[in-house]
């Protein structure tokens, strides 16, 4: 596997003893010395330079927030003045709540069905920085019940309602009739079910079709380099699954897209992620695309061929006890990420560099042992980092989220969590 050095500049995270881990390690140590673990970290520094490279690699193209991989408002904010466009928001009490805090062009990225957040957008909003919020907030929607839920709310020709047709990416390489490839969310996967679709939206005055979002997450998602003895046999059968779907994609979604403009205008059309940021900018058909963890570059991310992020967020755990010579246990580490379960969802030591789980014990609820030739010189009240498996995920076990700039942390920022605001 290829690994995200500590060469690339002054990144802050690897698992590989590389000579540059301990001045990292030396450094993070040195810039929270006053913190008492567990406490998490944003590097400032490979936060911008991952920013910076997610616009450079869209070419010219928008690129879409994806606040859920973020999940703090200062980094939000940082990341939108460094030229990213627009949020996809990931529920729609956080769409409402961001829109509150000014933030326009908020969409919604999977369907609603909370009818109190509903009936909130249905009535434009109503002071407190709420006003006209039916303007700055878009809603997804792939089925006449989602359509029929915005009515029930309330709306109404007077504040009509944004919404955005969410299109299937998947790949059906049999045509429906065998395996179907690809994340399972919308129905609509052809053009004229998109179509459709748009027809009933265009038919109902409480409503205005906004925009058309088709996300591949079997590509923008899913790693062509896995770790392990059969990544690279792994990593060419999914980069050929990736050539063939994209290719697939990129034609249906220029009909879809022209048959759903033939219903009504589109102000965007959204796609991709992280992973496939360069290849679905350069479909001409998509106006925009969304990326949001190859900001903080968590270790799934690691797995790309087509580019290398630095990692930018942490989590330190002090080592709180000695079982014997060969472990160091810390206290916390079972932040796991979502997903089908298995070893790559778990958080991964990596400073001091050369650590690993326990095979037994992964990463716990309460304590996390870590076996390697590092955890020989760990001492108690010594600190282990991690990095979390996905992005935003980290922020819902962390109040604040200190951040780093050169050797020191510079500002400590509230998480959502931090706020009060646990989405999901
Ligand atoms: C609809 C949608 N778009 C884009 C993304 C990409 O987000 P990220 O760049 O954080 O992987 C996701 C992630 O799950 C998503 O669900």
């Amino acid at each position: 596997m290829r690994r995200a050095t500590l060469a690339q500049g002054p990144a802050l995270a690897s698992e590989a003893v590389t000579d540059a881990a301990e001045p990292a390690r030396a450094r993070l140590d040195a810039a929270t010395a006053g913190l008492e673990p567990p406490f998490a970290v944003v590097d400032l520094d490979a936060f911008d330079a991952n920013a910076a490279d997610l616009l450079r690699r869209a070419g010219g193209k928008p690129v879409r927030l994806a606040s859920k991989s973020v999940r703090v408002r200062a980094l939000i904010e940082r990341a939108l003045g460094a030229g990213l466009q627009g949020i996809l928001a990931f529920t729609l009490p956080e769409a409402l709540w961001l829109a509150g805090h000014g933030h326009d062009d908020v969409v919604v990225a999977y369907p609603t069905a909370d009818r109190a957040a509903l009936r909130e957008l249905a009535m434009g909003g109503g002071g407190g920085g709420r006003d006209r919020i039916h303007e700055r907030v878009t809603v997804m929607v792939d089925s006449r019940e989602h359509l029929d839920a915005i009515r029930a709310a309330g709306a109404s020709a007077a504040a009509p309602v944004r919404v955005c047709l969410d299109v299937d990416a998947g790949w059906w390489p049999l045509g429906g009739r065998g395996p179907r490839i690809g994340t399972k969310r919308s129905p609509l996967h052809t053009p004229a079910a998109a179509a459709a679709l748009a027809r009933e939206i265009a038919a109902r005055p409480e409503l205005v079709l906004d925009g058309l979002m088709s996300y591949e997450a079997h590509i923008a998602g899913l790693g062509d380099r896995p770790p392990g003895r059969l990544g690279a046999l792994a990593g060419a059968a999914i980069a050929g699954m990736q050539s063939a779907s994209g290719r697939e994609l990129a034609a249906r979604r220029a009909e879809v897209v022209a048959a759903v403009s033939a219903v009504a205008p589109l102000r965007f059309v959204n796609g991709g992620g992280t992973g496939s940021v360069e290849r679905t900018a350069a479909e001409a058909a998509v106006t925009e695309v969304a990326a949001g963890s190859g900001l903080f570059a968590p270790t799934l991310f690691d797995a790309y061929r087509s580019f290398t992020a630095r990692p930018a967020a942490l989590f330190a755990l002090p080592v709180v006890r000695r079982p014997s010579a060969g472990v160091a246990t810390v206290l916390g580490g079972g932040y796991l990420a979502s997903g089908a379960a298995g070893g790559d969802r778990l958080p991964r030591p990596v400073l001091p560099a050369g650590l690993r789980l326990d095979r037994q014990e992964g990463a716990g609820e309460v304590q996390t042992p870590v076996t390697g030739e590092a955890a020989r010189a760990l001492r108690v009240g010594d600190r282990v980092w991690f990095r979390h498996a996905k992005a935003g995920e980290l922020c819902e076990r962390f109040d604040a989220v200190h951040l780093i700039r050169g050797g020191a942390v510079v500002e400590t920022v509230p998480t959502y969590r931090g706020e009060g605001m646990t989405f999901l």
